[in-house]
């Protein structure tokens, strides 16, 4: 299976592709996740893509479609789903030649929309593992036991682009060079719409019936 999960910041998912990867038995390339960490070890591509992070921007297309290239030229890379990439035109005329070079083109396009004003409470309130990367939400989804993971005992910690005025320039720059991709995606007949604005199960009972299968 190799679908792209799409959506706006806070619509839910790198929480609904911590479950697919298990269900659907697939790689889940975030590029998000991929920056982070490069952040995190101080690499060359850490330093560059910090400086966009902190403030919200986009990192680079050459950058981005440089290291997701290199992630789906790996051999576990035969399914996958993509998280966070594409977030431009230009990203996903280069992934549509890179796929189509390798015969494996996307299956579908999982479109998670929520409304603007739930994302910002979504972002501000959420908290990840800083050992697993699990996801937790202050409100919506607390840890049996506060600022520590339930799956794996690490801290909890607030992404550094997760303060209000950064996630409002994430929105923003959501609007502008990312939503388009819904109509990008539609032309070609992928998009899946799935309605993110209710509980995490049934999101994930939804994504289940746009991509026939029926795992409740
Ligand atoms: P990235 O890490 O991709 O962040 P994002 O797209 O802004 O999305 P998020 O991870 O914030 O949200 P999510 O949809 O995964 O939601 P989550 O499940 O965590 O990118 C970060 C930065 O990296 C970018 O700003 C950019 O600088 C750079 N970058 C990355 N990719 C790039 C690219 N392709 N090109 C250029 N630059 C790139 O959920 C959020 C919260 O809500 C959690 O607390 C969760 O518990 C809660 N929640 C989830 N689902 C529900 C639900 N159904 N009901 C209630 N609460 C819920
Ligand atoms: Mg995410
Ligand atoms: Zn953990």
């Amino acid at each position: 299976m190799r679908l792209v999960l799409l959506g706006p910041p806070g619509a839910g998912k790198g929480t609904q592709a911590q479950v697919l990867r298990e269900k659907l038995g697939i790689p889940h390339i975030s590029t998000g996740d991929m920056f982070r960490e490069a952040v995190l070890q101080g690499t060359p591509l850490g330093k560059e893509a910090q400086k966009y992070m902190e403030s919200g921007q986009l990192v680079p297309d050459e950058v981005t479609i440089g290291i997701v290239r290199e992630r789906l030229s790996q051999p576990d890379a035969v399914g996958f789903l993509l998280d966070g990439f594409p977030r431009t035109v230009p990203q996903a005329e280069s992934l549509d030649e890179f796929l189509a070079a390798s015969g494996r083109p996307l299956v579908a396009v999982l479109s998670i929309q929520v409304p603007g004003q739930v994302l910002v409470g979504r972002l501000t309130g959420r908290r990840v593992c800083s050992q697993c990367g699990a996801n937790y939400h202050i409100l919506n989804k607390p840890p049996h036991q506060a600022g520590k993971c339930d799956l794996c005992g690490g801290d909890l910690v607030q992404r550094a682009d997760d303060t209000e005025e950064t996630v409002l320039k994430r929105l923003e720059v959501y609007e502008q060079q990312t939503a388009a991709l819904v109509g990008y995606y539609q032309q070609r007949g992928l998009v899946r719409e799935v309605n993110g604005n209710q509980e995490p199960q049934k999101v994930l009972a939804d994504i289940g019936l746009a991509l026939g299968r029926d795992w409740g």
